[in-house]
């Protein structure tokens, strides 16, 4: 069965794109996820799992610079019976300035593994939940189809999430394109001065040579399409031949409205 999810291009994942812009553009994602709470909708799904399976260290896969993953941990450790939680970020190239940022910080309950983690191989991935929030979609399918290949193979639980959905057919997506692009961008002018930490660049490359609202556009509108649907999740979790692994997929929710979609993965 064929996927709905096509290969479009985004920016970021050119390795040409330089590191402050995409950190610029990674900022803006983390204000959005900030604003409408994708954070919550995340501790929730992960301090189930966590409680459920006797799990104490979360390893984050395609964390980039970190996302919304670090205010993740924040939230479960409030929970009493969460407190000694851990989160480990890892990137398949991880980038030094971050790492510096979360490994010279006081906080033993942060890190960022300054090895290179394929998410492809779970076998050299440290312990603990893995969680892909938002990478997913990157991933080609046979990466895509490798991941959960390797997740089941080595009986490790895995979490994918992602903000969006891919449910408008691709005729309509590209007819609204023009809209959305600039509707993302105008968001962009005003999302700018909530930003943190807000540079001379986010502000320069906003307001007088208008890079980011422009990439941050395509990146958001390029990313919809890219997402793996729940039928396409259907489809590809249809070719694995799961034993003592469970799977389960489904919308994330927040005050019982839809916010994402899901797919988990655990050892039995
Ligand atoms: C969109 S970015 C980071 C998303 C991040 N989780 C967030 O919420 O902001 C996707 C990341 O996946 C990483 N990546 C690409 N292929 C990978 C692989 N095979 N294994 C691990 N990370 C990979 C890229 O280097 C990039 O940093």
């Amino acid at each position: 069965m064929e996927l709905k999810r096509i290969q479009l291009f985004e920016f970021e994942d050119f390795n040409w794109f330089p590191d402050w812009l995409r950190t610029c553009m990674t900022n803006l994602i983390v204000l959005l996820q900030r604003m409408l709470g994708t954070s919550e909708v995340l501790a929730k799904l992960i301090a189930n799992v966590l409680k459920n399976q006797g799990i104490s260290q979360i390893t984050d896969l395609g964390s980039g610079s970190g996302g919304v993953m670090p205010d993740v941990l924040q939230i479960l450790k409030e929970d009493s019976e969460l407190n000694e939680v851990r989160l480990v970020m890892t990137d398949l190239y991880p980038n030094a300035s971050i790492l510096k940022k979360f490994n010279e910080n006081k906080d033993d309950s942060i890190s960022y593994d300054p090895s290179s983690v394929d998410a492809t191989n779970f076998s050299s991935a440290p312990e603990g939940l893995k969680t892909m929030v938002n990478s997913f979609h990157h991933m080609p399918p046979d990466k895509a189809r490798k991941i959960l290949a390797s997740a089941q193979e080595h009986k490790q639980p895995l979490l994918i999430y992602e903000l969006g959905d891919n449910k408008l057919p691709v005729l309509l997506w590209w007819f609204l394109l023009p809209v959305s692009l600039i509707i993302l961008m105008i968001m962009v002018l005003f999302m700018t001065p909530f930003v943190k930490p807000l540079t001379w660049q986010q502000l320069v490359f906003t307001y007088l040579i208008p890079i980011i609202p422009v990439c941050y556009a395509w990146d958001g509108q390029a990313s919809l399409p890219r997402i793996y649907s729940l039928k396409d999740m259907e489809i590809l979790l249809s070719e694995l031949n799961p034993q003592n692994y469970v799977w389960t997929k489904g919308y994330a929710k927040k005050n019982s409205k839809k916010q994402g979609i899901y797919v988990m993965g655990l050892p039995k």
